[in-house]
């Protein structure tokens, strides 16, 4: 059997497509790299001692374990050195990273959750890391001699001007999955060559489905129409949908996202009347962006 690795996938789609050049190639490559990484700590548990809570929580207020910052600093010194880079965030930094002037800078920003459902760790279940990939808008760089200078507000853009988004799933298999606009592909790692194989590609969604993926505990804090859309799926064949339904939560959007791609279904987490003033649980651009990329390059009509 040929064996397509990222890289051999990657060269293919550049000579189809001249909105994709080496320095994006390069930064994926890099991040499925780090991702290897991080899917090695995440297999070795409790044995490299990364399960554990640190005495700190991240900018959102959540317990950081030593796995998270783990993942987190892997992602970021493995990149940082990339020529085709103009700056990084991520979930766990209050800040974005810009990079020092020092190093040769590029025009792509990159945008992480480095363990997302991290609170599923200790129970080994399977966790993730997201990525998003945007350039610097035309409209805001000034130049520094010949390097763009970047500011946060070069982050602030609309999901649709992703250029690449993706994720990888670390659970029995680790996955890496992702999108550069042309459709979804899924490399599957080989622990025996060490590096990412490719075994599934033009993915679509089934459109029949019987499952939907929401934490049904918030119910009395959700909006009506939410409440009422989860209690037509419950009430199954009896009901206005006339067909029963089965429901999956793992919480962890990354394994809740995967099943979804695989085998359809909706995965929903809707504002709540628990903290009114914030849109959701999800953030837009670590978490809800990328995978809502991922999620329309999965559809029909792609
Ligand atoms: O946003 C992080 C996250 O862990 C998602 O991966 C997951 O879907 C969700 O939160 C789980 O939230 P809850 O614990 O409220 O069900």
């Amino acid at each position: 059997m040929n064996q397509m690795t990222i890289n051999h996938y990657l060269t293919e789609i550049k000579q189809q497509s001249s909105s994709i050049d080496s320095e994006l190639c390069s930064l994926i490559e890099m991040i499925s790299n780090s991702c290897k990484i991080i899917s090695y700590l995440v297999s070795r548990g409790k044995i490299s001692g990364i399960l554990d809570n640190v005495n700190s929580k991240n900018f959102h207020g959540e317990v950081q374990k030593k796995l998270d910052v783990m993942a987190n600093q892997i992602l970021l010194e493995t990149n940082e050195q990339l020529e085709c880079l103009a700056g990084i965030a991520s979930e766990e930094m209050e800040n974005v990273y810009l990079i020092p002037n020092h190093y040769s800078k590029g025009k792509y920003l990159l945008l992480f959750d480095p363990l997302d459902g991290s609170s599923n760790i200790n129970t080994n279940s399977s966790i993730g890391t997201i990525f998003s990939i945007l350039s610097i808008p035309h409209s805001s760089s000034k130049m520094l001699g010949n390097a763009m200078l970047t500011t946060e507000k070069d982050f602030l853009q609309s999901g649709d001007n992703q250029v690449a988004a993706g994720y990888a799933i670390y659970g029995p298999q680790s996955q890496f999955v992702f999108t550069v606009g042309t459709g979804i592909v899924i490399f599957t790692l080989d622990r025996e060559v060490d590096s990412w194989i490719m075994t599934h590609n033009e993915i679509i969604i089934p459109e029949d489905t019987q499952e939907f993926s929401i934490n049904t505990s918030n119910m009395r804090h959700w909006d009506d129409k939410i409440s009422s859309y989860i209690r037509n799926c419950i009430a199954g064949e009896t009901g206005p949908f006339r067909k029963n339904y089965n429901m999956r939560w793992i919480a962890s959007m990354v394994a809740d996202v995967h099943r979804i791609l695989m085998r359809g279904g909706i995965f929903l987490y809707p504002w709540d009347k628990r903290n009114p003033n914030e849109p959701g649980k999800l953030r837009l651009m670590y978490e809800a962006n990328p995978i809502s990329f991922i999620i329309e390059q999965a559809g029909e009509n792609q």
